[in-house]
């Protein structure tokens, strides 16, 4: 019923934020309300995610949380959007009994209609995947407030196939979005004051629109946005390493409001590994690719994505991704245990042969590795001065700001009398190996 009041919560990928804010805005546009107090909610939206086993028990942990409050408020309807959805589809009406919408990432424009079906005691569930739907018109409302940041995705979907990945299944065909779509958001974000966005995609590497005359390829709209003011910074995620040109890192080293910041996962040091995962690089081209970016973006900092014991991984394999992490002295990392996902080629074709305990301490070694690392990188930016964005008042200390410096991290520094959205001058004194600390100068 229109009038009513819906929240939303988001589990997963940046990705998946972004469409929460999508959806945000059909529901709006369908005349509902959001709120941000659960309590006074009427309908709850969860948006889930597939990427390892643990991110779906958490949701169904949250599930079970929703059930008993469905049970003191009966007229309350929950929805499960997203990468799960469309992963477990119809199968989820009979595991999970209190869910009453069922919206896979394609069908949000549907909502509306979903939840009149629901409202009149039916379960709803749409969860067809589209070769078009890029929400190119929706005008997202923001859910992170601080007003300074926003998400832009420029594209949807993936068709890389990594054998370990759901993501092709979930997300389905990659496609790009229109670029003027694109790059009107982005001039809309910075003119109510924004100051960062960004370009959110699975492979971003690969964004591609139009023909011959209109063709604009990543670099293209990348230089196109950057050009809508230099107080507009820009990020962008994720890279994959195949295709990281030499013409994109030309395009960054470029404009100075493009982010010194490349996140570039290598997953496995072991050009084997890598066979195996369907990388289609090895070893070498992704060594290749990190001394690029070091050619033509020198202060460039570089994140990375890693996996601890997938199939066949040998100690030998493990020690190659702890060189690899030595060599490319990596800032920043995610660092996952292999989770098995019931229908990649992974499954299907090789065995889970790594016990968990391996795994485990395979990981481990992986980041005390990455700590290492970290805190190097930090060290060698003691002395230096860095322009931060300022991103709001310090959890730690009421009386100091933190904010990001262009290679992506935190510095943390004395008030004083800036605000949130000004670029301050931070000259860094001492650091963990999460953070930086300085003073305005
Ligand atoms: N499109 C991005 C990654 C998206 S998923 C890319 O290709 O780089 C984010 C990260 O989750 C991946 O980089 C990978 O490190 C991790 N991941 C994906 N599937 C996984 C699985 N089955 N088990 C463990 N980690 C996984
Ligand atoms: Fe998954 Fe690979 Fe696609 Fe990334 S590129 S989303 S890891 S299939
Ligand atoms: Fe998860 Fe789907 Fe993102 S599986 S990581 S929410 S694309």
């Amino acid at each position: 019923m229109k009038g009513e009041k819906f929240f939303i919560e988001t589990y997963g990928c940046q990705m998946n934020f972004s469409d929460s804010e999508i959806v945000a805005s059909l529901m709006t546009d369908a005349g509902y309300s959001l709120t941000t107090d659960l309590a006074e909610a009427d309908i709850i939206f969860v948006n889930t995610c597939s990427i390892r086993e643990h991110a779906e028990q958490r949701v169904r942990k949250r599930l079970r949380e929703l059930k008993s409050l469905k049970k003191k408020k009966p007229h309350l309807l929950t929805g499960l959007l997203g990468c799960m959805a469309e992963r477990l589809k119809n199968q989820l009406l009979f595991e999970e009994k209190s869910v009453d919408i069922i919206a896979g990432p394609d069908a949000y424009r549907e909502l509306p209609k979903l939840i009149d079906i629901a409202a009149e005691g039916q379960k709803a569930i749409n969860v067809f995947l589209s070769a078009e739907e890029t929400y190119a018109d929706i005008n997202p409302v923001r859910l992170l407030n601080n007003g300074v940041s926003a998400f832009i995705s420029i594209m949807r979907g993936c068709e890389n196939y990594c054998s370990y990945c759901v993501v092709p299944y979930t997300r389905g065909k990659e496609r790009s979005r229109d670029p003027e779509s694109i790059f009107n958001e982005a001039k809309e974000l910075f003119e109510k004051g924004y100051k960062e966005i960004t370009l959110l995609g699975q492979n971003v590497n690969s964004y591609k629109w139009g023909k011959t005359d209109n063709y604009t390829d990543f670099p293209a709209i990348m230089e196109k946005i950057a050009c809508i003011n230099p107080l507009l910074r820009i990020r962008f995620a994720t890279s994959h390493p195949k295709d990281l040109s030499d013409e994109l890192l030309k395009t960054i080293a470029k404009h100075s409001n493009i982010c010194r910041s490349v996140h570039l996962p290598a997953q496995s040091g072991s050009t084997k590994i890598l066979n195996k995962m369907n990388r289609k690089y090895t070893r070498e081209l992704y060594m290749n690719r990190i001394e690029s970016i070091r050619k033509f973006i020198p202060d460039c900092a570089i994140s990375t994505d890693i996996i601890s014991g997938f199939c066949t991984e040998t100690e030998e394999d493990h020690k190659d991704t702890l060189s690899l992490m030595k060599w490319a002295k990596f800032d920043y990392a995610y660092m996952f245990k292999y989770s098995e996902r019931p229908d990649t080629t992974a499954s299907t074709k090789f065995k889970d042969d790594i016990s968990d305990e391996i795994k485990s301490k395979r990981l481990q070694d992986i980041i005390e590795m990455q700590q290492k690392l970290s805190l190097e990188s930090n060290h060698q930016d003691i002395g230096k001065k860095f322009e931060v964005l300022v991103e709001g008042i310090s959890k730690r200390s009421a009386d100091h700001l933190f904010g990001r410096n262009s290679q992506n991290k935190v510095v943390v520094f004395q008030k004083k009398d800036f605000n949130t959205g000004d670029y301050v001058n931070v000259k860094i004194l001492r650091c963990t190996s999460a953070t930086l600390i300085g003073e305005a100068i």
